[in-house]
């Protein structure tokens, strides 16, 4: 009987996934995709005018977030990465909202007294509507007013913020907003894509500063997309030479330029992507498109419910290659449309593994940020996409924690 006993205890012991000390097990939000009536934003007011889906009161986490933060403290996290929205702090050019402020406090303060370390991203992609009338950041006019921004939330809500994340995914913006034109402003111009690009950097770079200014000490990265980058053909020298480049530009291009800004390095990963070249197209990247032909890829199981091939293997590997950076790496988001809950869990546990793994080969990867808490607002797909750790009934706004929840139980930090 001691000895069964002794062998179960030993199974348990086998399946945790373990992490060092200080490790932040997190989710993330962004704030237009769950607060509801972000009235001042530029997705607003395209959604009235029918360009993209209506988000409304989205999860109405601008009233419940405390709530929302209860469930993440029960379900086992110790941080959250959400965002804080311009378009409230800031709604018409140089009129700061001091009730905007007042209620990020309480939103701080409140992540505080559930035990959630606190990592805040000051741009998720919306902008005000006053910005995006003078082009975003398509000029200098758009970097001026972040810096701006930056420094005034350091001046008033600095202190409680932990860990700061400027801009979320700028490369994914930009090609989203200005090369394919489905985000807006809808436009669909190659040059202004680089221009934005360059003025995203610049923009960090502008923003870390205005902080630092006021925090010396605070800790200030970015959450880049980060895809794991594959030659289609195995052996072929073009492929391989093709993936080289793309993972070069689409992962270290912006990183390279402002390694001395960047006090830690944010992962967002999604992305398992087959390249090759392509007589027709010139280069193709294989992951959504896997279904027009090129490549088959019937097993249903490797796939979320937005058709991204599940890779959590490239995570391990992209963040080994991160270790030539020197500088703490959290992963900032990472996640799966999953609307039955069938192929999370086991998604989250090997994501996680790997994770644990790109430890144990010495990246120093100091957190993991599940996407997303909660269900949310998927831009351009509306409500349809379930990414979240929890499902929302967006009738009643009811919360129900999933199943798959239960694996972050399997984590041993320390
Ligand atoms: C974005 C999130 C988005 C998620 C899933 C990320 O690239 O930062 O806002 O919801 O992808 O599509």
């Amino acid at each position: 009987m001691a000895l069964l006993v002794e062998i179960k205890t030993k199974e348990k012991v086998q399946t945790k996934i373990h992490f060092p000390t200080g490790f932040l097990l997190g989710a993330a939000l962004s704030a237009h995709q769950v607060e509801g009536n972000n009235i001042n934003s530029d997705w607003w007011h395209e959604e009235q005018l029918g360009q993209v889906p209506k988000s409304g009161i989205a999860t109405d986490h601008y009233h419940r977030y405390d709530e929302d933060f209860g469930i993440a403290e029960q379900i086992g996290l110790n941080a959250m990465r959400i965002s804080i929205e311009w378009a409230r702090i800031e709604p018409e050019e140089g009129r700061w909202d001091s009730a905007a402020i007042e209620h990020y406090k309480k939103v701080l303060k409140s992540m505080k007294d559930h035990g959630l370390t606190r990592m805040v991203t000051l741009w998720h992609w919306t902008l005000p509507q006053w910005l995006a009338a003078k082009g975003g950041f398509e000029t200098n006019v758009g970097v001026e007013a972040f810096a701006r921004y930056s420094w005034f939330v350091a001046q008033n809500l600095g202190k409680d913020i932990d860990l700061w994340i400027t801009l979320n995914e700028p490369e994914i913006y930009a090609g989203l907003s200005h090369q394919k034109g489905s985000h807006p402003p809808f436009k669909k111009n190659l040059i202004q894509t680089w221009i934005v690009i360059r003025n995203l950097i610049a923009a960090h770079k502008s923003a870390y500063k205005a902080i630092k200014r006021t925090i010396p000490k605070a800790k200030i990265g970015i959450a880049k997309n980060s895809s794991f980058y594959q030659p289609y053909r195995k052996n072929n020298i073009l492929d391989k030479i093709l993936s080289y480049f793309a993972d070069s530009i689409s992962n270290h291009y912006v990183l390279e330029k402002i390694q001395k800004q960047l006090d830690f390095i944010g992962v967002n990963y999604y992305f398992h992507n087959k390249v090759r070249l392509s007589w027709r197209r010139g280069y193709e990247e294989m992951n959504k498109n896997f279904n027009k032909g090129q490549m088959k890829l019937t097993d249903q199981n490797k796939r979320s419910d937005m058709g991204w091939v599940l890779y959590p293997e490239g995570l391990h590997r992209l963040l080994k290659d991160l270790k030539w950076y020197k500088k703490p790496i959290y992963v900032t988001e990472n996640g799966i449309a999953d609307a039955v809950d069938s192929r999370r869990p086991k998604f989250i546990r090997d994501s996680l593994q790997a994770v644990a793994n790109a430890i144990a080969d010495g990246a120093d990867v100091r957190g993991y940020c599940y996407w997303a808490l909660t269900d949310n607002y998927e831009w351009t797909e509306g409500y349809g996409p379930r990414f979240g750790l929890v499902e929302i009934d967006y009738a009643t706004q009811t919360r129900k924690i999933r199943k798959s929840a239960d694996v972050l139980k399997e984590v041993q930090i320390g």
